[in-house]
């Protein structure tokens, strides 16, 4: 037997090895939950030791646990694979739209429904399941693996810095493979080359010391959800680019060749807006909605609060007004001078009558991986084998905190294959994970193990 059929004998198996997985409430960002992350990391070590992981420890932070794992046996001259992968997952508000809850995982139509069913534990389980395939069939792999699993990516990796660095020599690659991104379509492969970065701002207006009556001081005393209303609605131009000065002076500019790559990607716009119950998109003038998504810089909302919101109406002048504000970033933009140059903008236009305070909570570099490095070569061949197809490459509009550290730290080629679907609910409820693609990812992994080894 080979790799390949020892994956498609197991594949009742790793499915309930993945439900077990998922039945953990593993929200990082909720404290109630530490105890589960922690039963989260315990399981995964556990499971890696079952498969024959030579070395497998849960490595204590100042927040939740990593989990590292490593196997270092193949031939000599064989290269190391670094993995890097989160158990963590994001919280599950709102619950009510769940059809089944969310710790409870449940296939329907050959989907498993859960959180974290495709970001990231699904991904992370068919790395493991690869190995595993492997480990079972030949009793090695074709080359070494180490395992990164963090139980901090959905908060912004803060400990895993200073864990690399401990860890260093621990941590010695050639090329480092993250499964956390998606596939372009079903049945499309892709290789991601960027990733936006982030920076999360949290914004308080303060006016009078309590709420009022509105028609008692309506009128004469600044309101601070008006307030910041007009801040947000500053921070766009009327061509959606973002209105703040300095904002773009970092950002690298896309090269004819690179939109012309963008272009001929088969992107259904239509479909798109379908799924998403739109009649149309809206962005930034003179760039088209996939630049938009993966090569440009955004500013959003995420969330705001004030006065009064429930049922009915009440007249009141609310006393303060709070948004959530973040950026997603691009090459060369750095999180920190972004949060402080919109800061600062934000400070300067608002009244004088009400006080602005703005928090950092979180930033993300972005990051560009070679398309032609040996290990990505390695990977598209892995994927085109397995998929019948070639694999496109795209920029995604998402954050991988982690992933410019790795390109900083260890200086080797980063692949980002991932085997998800955008429509398979991240972050979202009825999250889930197509088992035909966790069983296409198991093998596109066990023939990348095999590829890399071979290198070109
Ligand atoms: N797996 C995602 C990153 C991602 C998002 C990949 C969309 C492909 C498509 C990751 O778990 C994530 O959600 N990252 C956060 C980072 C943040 C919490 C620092 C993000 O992008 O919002
Ligand atoms: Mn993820
Ligand atoms: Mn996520």
């Amino acid at each position: 037997m080979n790799p390949y059929d020892y994956a498609t004998s197991q594949r009742d198996r790793f499915v309930e090895q993945l439900r077990a997985f998922l039945q953990f409430p593993s929200i990082s960002t909720l404290a109630e939950h530490n105890g589960d992350v922690v039963r989260t990391a315990e399981w995964l070590a556990e499971h890696l030791r079952s498969i024959g992981m030579e070395r497998v420890e849960i490595v204590p932070t100042a927040g939740h646990p990593v989990v590292y794992a490593a196997w270092l046996s193949a031939p000599s001259g064989a290269p190391t694979l670094l993995f890097y992968g989160h158990y963590d997952v994001q919280p599950i508000d709102p619950l009510d739209q769940w059809v089944t809850p969310p710790f409870q995982p449940t296939v329907r139509d050959d989907k498993i429904y859960a959180r974290g069913a495709t970001d990231d534990k699904g991904q992370v389980l068919l790395v493991i399941n690869a190995i595993e395939s492997w480990l079972a069939v030949r009793g090695m792999l074709p080359c070494n693996v180490v395992l990164v699993i963090e139980g901090e990516e959905e908060i912004g990796s803060p400990n895993l810095s200073s864990f690399l660095h401990q860890r260093r020599q621990d941590l010695a690659c050639d090329a480092v493979l993250v499964c956390d991104t998606a596939m372009f379509a079903p049945g499309i492969p892709s290789l991601v080359y960027g990733l936006r970065g982030l920076a999360y701002l949290e914004v308080h207006v303060r006016g009078p010391r309590r709420d009022l009556h509105s028609g008692s001081y309506g009128g004469a005393v600044v309101n601070p959800a008006n307030a910041l209303a007009r801040i947000i609605a500053a921070l766009h131009d009327d061509r959606g680019a973002i209105a703040i000065p300095g904002f773009y002076d970092d950002v690298r500019s896309l090269d004819a060749e690179e939109r012309h790559l963008l272009a001929s990607l088969p992107f259904d716009e239509e479909a798109f807006c379908q799924e998403l119950d739109l009649d149309t998109l809206g962005g930034e003038d003179g760039y088209t909605t996939l630049e938009r998504l993966g090569a440009r810089p955004t500013l959003d909302v995420n969330g705001m609060w004030s006065g009064f919101t429930g049922t009915g109406a009440k007249t009141v002048l609310p006393a303060e007004a709070h948004a959530k504000i973040s950026m997603r970033l691009v090459p060369d933009q750095r999180p920190d001078r972004i949060a402080q140059i919109v800061a600062e903008y934000i400070t300067r236009i608002a009244p004088r009558a009400v006080r602005i305070q703005v928090d950092m909570l979180h930033g993300a570099d972005p990051v560009l991986v070679e398309r032609d490095s040996m290990p990505m070569k390695a990977a598209a061949r892995a994927l085109e084998v397995t998929f019948g197809r070639k694999p496109v490459y795209q920029r995604e509009g998402g954050s991988i905190p982690v992933v410019a550290e790795f390109q900083r730290l260890f200086r080797v080629p980063v692949v980002l294959m991932g085997f998800g679907l955008h429509t398979d609910g991240a972050h979202s409820p009825n999250e889930h994970f197509h088992l035909e693609n966790f069983h296409r990812g198991t093998s596109a992994v066990i023939r990348f193990f095999e590829e890399l080894a071979r290198g070109q």
